[in-house]
């Protein structure tokens, strides 16, 4: 990976994950000093912006439900929420047999990694934590290992956003302006986000960028959260039709786009919200460079390119209406993937925690990790 030095002085100014007085997107609570029992908070991404409200899930069919239905959304804190709602799922059969709780833990583990299928942090941390605990017998010492690994990979999350924000401000120039999609801010991950974050970071480092974002029909994860995140930051920002990207990009106000990713293809490949894939045309055809910004953890090797990550297909309604008011024609068929692939060929970096991948990135996203001081 291409080793871009951080600003000096950079670091000393590092944002806060959440801003103060803010719900986190993502917390474990307990009234015991050693975390147990606890219970998983959320605030509740489906009432933003209107309102902020907090979701606590006591067991895993709530954690499952909150992520289905996108209370907690965004590749990298779906994983911090799986790797929680493990502990959440199991943290009760504590007292039963080793038997009885090791089938507790497999149904739960399961039913939490198939909640979502695109991105693939989530089976990545669920994964993770029940490979974890192999070996240790006692229910009881399996939980606590269970919240301990949560509470690892929560950690490295925020902190790869702080690093990938450090790395990526070193593609802005100060004043410029830039494109963004969907929500990638501390709202899809547990720090500062992905290509959001390296906005997050650009500000504070007083580079003063100004940020378009589309609507991002048909959930309005632009409209809802990242107009939010704008504000709750202090960035400035145009939020948009959708439909207005291309011309837009046309103008040549645009520097560079910056995306997240749900999943990446050993080749480079990337999963992201639905329409991603249009803007990477859309900027390649304009010249405008088009990054990529998401952790290590987004990273399947196991997939050789695009054409095999999971495509989600969502309800019918979330298309036929807005808001629960219909816009569509009762039960008029719906066309809805929640995600697209955006082919390497059109991707001018990847941002990850270790550094910019370039292209080729079979090549560059193989590569041991580079320090990062
Ligand atoms: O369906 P969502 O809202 O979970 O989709 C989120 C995205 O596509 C983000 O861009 C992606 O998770 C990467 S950013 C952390």
């Amino acid at each position: 990976m291409d080793d871009r030095r951080v600003p000096p002085g950079s670091q000393s100014s590092a944002p806060p994950s959440t801003p103060a007085g803010a719900i986190p997107t993502v917390a474990w609570r307990s009234a015991s000093p050693d975390g147990l029992p606890g219970s998983l908070e959320f605030i509740d991404q489906t009432r933003l912006p209107q309102s902020s409200v907090l979701v606590r899930c006591d067991d895993a069919e709530a954690v499952r439900s909150a992520i289905q239905r996108l209370v907690v959304r965004g590749a990298p804190a779906i994983g911090v929420a799986g790797a929680y709602g493990l502990v959440v799922g199991t943290q009760g059969a504590a007292a039963q047999s080793a038997e009885q709780f090791a089938a507790v833990l497999k149904g739960v583990a399961e039913r939490l990694r198939s909640s979502r299928p695109t991105a693939v942090n989530l089976a990545w941390a669920v994964d993770r934590c029940v490979a974890a605990v192999a070996g240790i017998a006692a229910p009881r010492d399996v939980v606590r290992r269970l919240l301990a690994e949560a509470v690892a990979i929560h950690a490295e999350d925020e902190a790869a956003c702080a690093a990938m924000g450090r790395y990526g401000a070193t593609l802005l120039r100060e004043g410029g302006t830039y494109l963004t999609h969907c929500n990638t801010g501390r709202l899809a991950a547990t720090g500062i986000g992905t290509a959001f974050g390296v906005f997050v970071t650009a500000k504070a480092m007083g580079l003063r960028p100004t940020v378009y974002v589309g609507e991002v029909r048909p959930l309005l994860q632009g409209a809802r959260l990242t107009a939010f995140e704008l504000r709750e930051r202090g960035i400035d920002g145009f939020l948009m039709p959708d439909s207005a990207a291309g011309s837009l990009l046309r103008t040549g106000a645009i520097e560079a786009v910056f995306v997240g990713a749900d999943r990446i293809a050993a080749n480079g490949d990337s999963a992201n919200k639905i329409g991603t894939y249009p803007l990477a045309e859309l900027a390649r055809a304009n010249g405008v460079p088009f990054y990529v910004v998401a952790p290590t953890t987004t990273i399947d090797a196991s997939i050789a390119d695009g054409s095999s990550i999971p495509i989600e297909s969502r309800g019918a309604d979330e298309v036929r209406g807005i808001g629960g008011v219909r816009t569509a024609p009762d039960g008029f068929p719906v066309h809805n993937p929640a995600f697209d692939v955006t082919p390497a060929h059109l991707i001018s970096g990847i941002v990850t925690e270790r550094g910019i991948a370039r292209a080729p990135y079979a090549q560059s996203l193989r590569q041991p990790p580079v320090s990062l001081r």
